[in-house]
């Protein structure tokens, strides 16, 4: 492993950052706990090829604290953690490799407890828990919840109909033009919950396969060629759906729309983008708050799966994304940092019950 110039005591809030190595299955990962304030910590993890250890230590150091607010804004009894495991999936991943890893986490005695990310699938977390006993996300087989994004999609539909409601005063997407930029796993569950509420749906996709599949699915869909053509377009909301960063300066002086909600993770390309966006008068559904349906359904499945018990869950990020609103319109700051305040003070409320000792 290449030695890290990320001095991760001063690189952020951690509570716990974890190296493994075992050379002869080729695993290298790095698991990070942000907070376990509220609770063990959970988020999914990452497989990809990082050019660099430094690259992989600062996806899981800004990923893992993600965790924490996304879990804490959701009223989950979860704290934030992630880990990433370095290398292509494709040619690295194997049953020992797998397998070595969930060792690592079980070492961790449910500090930390796992799901998918990218790179990751139910099946892998099927090995994982030959291991380990602090798995979740696992195959429908093994009485997992399978595929997050169902309630991801769910949960972003729900973050959306409070914001057109916050702008123009109804619930509903109904005769608005929303851009979908992405429609993978997430976007296109996301798509089909708008078309039915009676939006006008425009999309791209780099992946062409992705963008026909939708075309297929849903006749009234346009798409256009590119995640700048949509930007460019007249739109009533933006729908940021594939990767981080998609709020740039230039995409927010470019934006007509009035709305942005997305599935998307880390949707601001930096700090003070969210006053940017204020200025110009769009409203920002912060991602984490209404990305969080999948994190409620793999949370869901360490009390035994309950769909519907999830979906219900799912629906209440209507009432939080109502909740960061109205804060940020009392506190007369943008939503992003309305939400990490309510975050923030639910893990000083509910964090400070810990400091009462109980014999359990
Ligand atoms: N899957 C979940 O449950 C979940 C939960 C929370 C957050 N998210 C976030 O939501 C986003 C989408 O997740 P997903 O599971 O649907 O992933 P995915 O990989 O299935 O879909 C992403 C899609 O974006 C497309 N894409 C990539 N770059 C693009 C670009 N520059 N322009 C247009 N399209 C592009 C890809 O081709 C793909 O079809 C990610 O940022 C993810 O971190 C997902």
């Amino acid at each position: 492993m290449s030695s890290s110039t990320i001095d991760v005591f001063e690189a952020g809030e951690h509570e716990q950052v974890v190296f493994a190595h075992d050379p002869i299955s080729g695993l290298r990962a790095i698991v990070a706990i942000h907070s376990t304030a509220l609770g063990p910590a959970l988020g999914g993890t990452r497989f990809y090829p990082y050019a660099s250890t430094d690259d992989a230590l600062q996806d899981v150091l800004n990923l893992s604290r993600g965790m924490t607010y996304k879990a804490a804004l959701a009223g989950l009894d979860l704290g934030g953690g992630k880990a990433v495991i370095l290398g292509d999936p494709a040619t690295i991943k194997t049953e020992a490799l797998l397998r070595a890893y969930g060792r690592l986490v079980q070492s961790l005695g449910g500090r930390y407890r796992t799901a998918c990310d990218v790179g990751t699938y139910s099946e892998d977390m099927d090995h994982i828990a030959r291991e380990c006993d602090y798995v979740t996300g696992r195959s429908v087989a093994h009485g997992g919840a399978g595929d997050s994004s169902v309630l991801t999609a769910f949960g972003v539909f729900q973050g959306m109909r409070a914001a057109a409601e916050a702008t123009w005063g109804e619930p509903t997407l109904a005769g608005r033009t929303v851009g979908v930029a992405g429609v993978g796993k997430v976007g296109h569950h996301l798509v089909r919950h708008l078309v039915e509420d009676g939006a006008e749906v425009v999309v791209t996709d780099v992946d062409r396969s992705a963008v026909d599949r939708v075309l297929a699915e849903h006749l009234g869909v346009r798409s256009v060629a590119d995640t700048d053509a949509l930007v460019a377009m007249t739109l009533d909301v933006y729908a940021p759906c594939a990767l981080g960063g998609a709020l740039t300066d230039a995409v927010v002086e470019t934006l007509s729309a009035v709305v942005v909600c997305g599935a998307a993770n880390n949707q601001l390309a930096h700090p003070g983008v969210e006053k940017q966006l204020e200025e110009r008068g769009i409203l920002y559904a912060p991602d984490y708050c209404v990305n969080a349906g999948g994190l409620i359904q793999v949370a869901d499945e360490l009390e035994g799966f309950s769909f519907d018990r999830a979906r219900q869950r799912a629906a209440g990020i209507f009432e939080t994304t109502r909740s960061v609103f109205a804060a940020a319109r009392q506190d007369g700051v943008p939503p992003a940092v309305a939400a990490d305040r309510l975050a923030e003070q639910r893990m000083r409320d509910v964090g400070r019950l810990r400091g009462i000792w109980l014999n359990r």
